[in-house]
């Protein structure tokens, strides 16, 4: 099977129509099995609880292609695991294991065309979405429900390629209440981030960073990335904190730090002000960040170096990234058992 002749280095993070989706839709309490369509629209009632009330969620996963052509996602599992855990939060049906997996499968298949081949550094982007649909106006959940799956071949989240290193802004707005909708993959947490990220861009930074809503102290996450950090002792970093998405990448990362690396590792509240002199490498980790070092922070009008303006990625940072990417692309043997292949 021949592949699209795209240029797949020069791919940055931008939506690229591909030939098929899946959709599936749950009604009278039932999923249908659902199928692939070419459509890339969505016709919907303009009384859908998923644009009036943001009744809706997502979730974000890679394909890659590895050196032999496997095609290979990375803990799937756990992106379904996430969705109905976020679900039933918005008074959503969960979505069988079974329909998410084969959606995802049947779609990356009817668009093989599309999957960026091995050594591109392109990777195969796949959203799946839960919206709910069908009229509603009243503040109720929705009558019926959606479950769709697109992909899109993608280039770097970040502009520059690899492992550059990227810069964030703390933001005075909050992204998520402690006990509100942080930790789940709803879309209305990315609406109330639009403007914090607008305003970290025009600070020269690639992204906003986000500290706890009650005390603005101890780091929460970036826009769309968790945050890791290599400490001065030896240790690597992480926040606890309620108000954060969590990240499989991140939840990766610590293992194959406490595993493969034999770190001391801690999932705490990090106080962003009171210990960032004992931070020596920080990184935004996640599907599509990846995993970036970042070189500085912004906070109390000025910026704060972790490492120094222009130098590349520390030792830490390089370590992890080659392992997880290794992994990812069927590189390194997966003895974590995380790699979940798509006959073709
Ligand atoms: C807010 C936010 N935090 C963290 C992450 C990282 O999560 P994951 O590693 O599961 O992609 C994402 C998504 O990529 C996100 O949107």
């Amino acid at each position: 099977m021949n592949k699209k002749a795209l240029n797949w280095a020069e791919l940055g993070f931008q939506y690229v129509k591909t030939d098929y989706r899946f959709t599936a839709f749950h009604e009278n309490g039932e999923w249908g099995e659902g199928q692939l369509v070419s459509d890339e629209n969505i016709s919907i009632h303009e009384g859908a609880p998923s644009l009036h009330y943001a009744q809706q969620c997502f979730e974000g996963m890679k394909a890659q292609t590895a050196e032999d052509g496997r095609v290979l996602l990375f803990r799937p599992k756990l992106n379904c695991e996430r969705m109905n855990r976020t679900a039933p939060r918005l008074l959503m049906p969960e979505v069988p294991e079974a329909l998410f997996l084969n959606a995802i499968e049947e779609t990356v298949r009817a668009n093989y065309a599309w999957i960026p081949p091995y050594g591109s550094g392109a990777s195969l982007y796949i959203r799946p979405m839960l919206i709910g649909v069908g009229e509603n106006l009243g503040l109720n959940p929705a009558p019926e429900y959606e479950f769709r799956v697109f992909v899109s071949p993608v280039g770097p989240y970040y502009k520059e390629a690899g492992l550059a290193v990227i810069s964030l802004a703390v933001s005075e707005i909050d992204r998520a209440a402690p006990n509100g909708t942080g930790s789940f993959k709803a879309g209305a947490n990315y609406a109330g981030g639009l403007l914090a990220t607008r305003k970290a861009k025009e600070l020269g930074a690639n992204e906003a960073l986000y500290l706890d809503a009650a005390e603005h102290r101890y780091i929460d996450e970036a826009g769309s990335a968790n945050i890791i950090i290599a400490s001065k002792d030896g240790k690597l970093l992480t926040p606890a904190s309620n108000a954060i998405l969590p990240s499989i990448t991140r939840r990766s990362i610590m293992e194959l730090a406490a595993k493969s690396l034999n770190m001391e590792t801690e999932e705490r509240p990090i106080d962003l002000r009171a210990e960032f002199a004992n931070f020596d490498e920080a990184g935004a980790c996640g599907t599509a960040a990846v995993l970036s070092p970042v070189g500085k922070i912004w906070f109390d009008d000025d910026w704060h170096n972790i490492y120094q303006d222009g130098q590349t990625v520390g030792p830490i940072m390089q370590k992890l990234y080659d392992l997880l990417v290794g992994i990812q692309k069927g590189e390194i043997s997966d003895n974590f058992d995380w790699l979940h292949e798509i006959e073709i």
